[in-house]
């Protein structure tokens, strides 16, 4: 089964991230867009919908009423891609799953742990898919990482270290800022700004290369421009389940730092390193061996990597595609499941709604340990 027909909310005109979701999306011609709720302004929302080609009886005034009509329909969309600001991604997303829609999100998945408990029982009481697109898991040299760290090539974790350092709120922000400045607003944002919107995707990446568990956090967030209401610099210790240690610093004031997401991994029997900013890279340090640079595309990665390998070596993979094989993966299990087929653990290889919560409850026990002073927190 292919073009299977889906729909958006959010990503409207002058959007961030709703347009790279359409393109990667677009990248396997999986699945088409065919309705779309695009802006909370009507008269943008159509007009955008039409410059996208979508016929104008399938766009919609606000979300409900697409829930609402297009589950009525024989040739209704399949999924929903939800892609707007952190404050809307509950009440769109329990829409959507009520009336039997499969659902990707973008993250922070919710404001708080017990609307994203909401949606996992939901989703997994309607038996719908339900991916959140954490972008950085979708890389082949982060799914190799995970295929070594759990092969034993590292043994025992010991220290992970997770940096992601960005400028663009080194200074006060205004209407005019490429991000939308909605971030450092607590009533769309949330309880934090930098650890929700970066810092969730060190823990996601950590949790994904490692299988590691969190115990505890110990948390402080900083708010280092003046008259900033959000955190825009956060450091948090991490105790793992099983006795590994953890080191994680976000921030949004580092000057000459763009998207400088780093993972560095240290085991008992070697250590491996990554940056988002050179993707296809990544180092493998056995002990007592030279360090090794693997390359994808050059370096054959094992089936569960490679088969995420788009281009040859040195002709550069980058967010797009991330973002594309995390849709791959989705609208394929998806797919499947539309055929009537049962799904195996090799067809989910995308980010759930368990690591939606997961990434919220990460955020709340931070955001607690550091109103009480950095104490440490238990995560459950
Ligand atoms: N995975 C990633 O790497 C990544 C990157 C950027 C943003 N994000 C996340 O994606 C989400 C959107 O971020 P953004 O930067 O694109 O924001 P944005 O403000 O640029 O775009 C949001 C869009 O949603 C629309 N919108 C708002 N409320 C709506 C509603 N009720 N119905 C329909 N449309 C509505 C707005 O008009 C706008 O077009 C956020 O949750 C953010 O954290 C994730």
């Amino acid at each position: 089964m292919t073009h299977i027909p889906y729909g958006m909310v959010g990503g409207g005109p002058g959007a961030f991230i709703g347009d790279v979701h359409r393109k990667a999306i677009q990248m396997d011609g999986l699945a088409t867009l065919r309705a779309g709720s695009f802006s909370r302004d009507s008269e943008k929302s159509k007009a955008h919908g039409r410059a996208l080609g979508i016929e104008s009886d399938r766009l919609y005034s606000d979300y409900r009423q697409m829930a609402q009509q297009e589950s009525e329909r024989s040739d209704g969309i399949k999924f929903v891609v939800v892609v707007t600001p952190n404050s809307t991604h509950y009440e769109i997303c329990r829409a959507f799953l009520k009336k039997g829609i499969h659902v990707v999100c973008d993250k922070p998945l919710t404001f708080t742990v017990e609307e994203s408990e909401e949606l996992e029982r939901l989703s997994r009481e309607q038996d719908l898919l339900f991916g959140v697109t954490y972008t950085y898991t979708g890389y082949p040299a982060v799914k190799e990482m995970r295929r070594m760290v759990s092969d034993g090539l590292l043994g025992k974790i010991r220290f992970v270290n997770g940096e992601y350092a960005q400028q663009w709120l080194a200074n006060p922000v205004d209407e005019s800022s490429p991000l939308a400045p909605w971030r450092t607003d607590p009533t769309v944002s949330g309880t934090s700004n930098c650890l929700g919107d970066i810092g969730s995707h060190v823990e996601n990446l950590v949790a994904t290369i490692t299988g590691l568990r969190i115990e505890r956090v110990c948390a402080r967030l900083d708010s280092l421009v003046e008259g900033r209401t959000l955190d825009d610099n956060v450091s948090v210790m991490v105790d793992y389940v099983g006795g590994a240690k953890g080191l994680y610093w976000t921030s949004q004031i580092a000057f000459g730092y763009d998207n400088m997401l780093s993972i560095r991994i240290f085991g008992e029997k070697g250590s491996l390193a990554w940056c988002q900013e050179d993707p296809d890279h990544f180092t493998f340090t056995p002990n007592g061996a030279p360090k090794q640079i693997f390359s994808r595309g050059r370096d054959t990665f094992a089936p569960e990597a490679q088969r995420y390998n788009r281009i040859p070596a040195g002709h550069p993979e980058g967010v797009y595609e991330a973002f594309a094989n995390i849709y791959k993966s989705f609208v394929e299990a998806l797919a499947k499941r539309l055929d009537g087929k049962r799904l195996v653990e090799e067809d989910l290889d995308f980010p759930s709604v368990s690591e939606g919560l997961d990434g919220v409850r990460f955020i709340e026990r931070c955001v607690e340990s550091s109103k009480n002073g950095s104490v440490w927190v238990d995560m459950h």
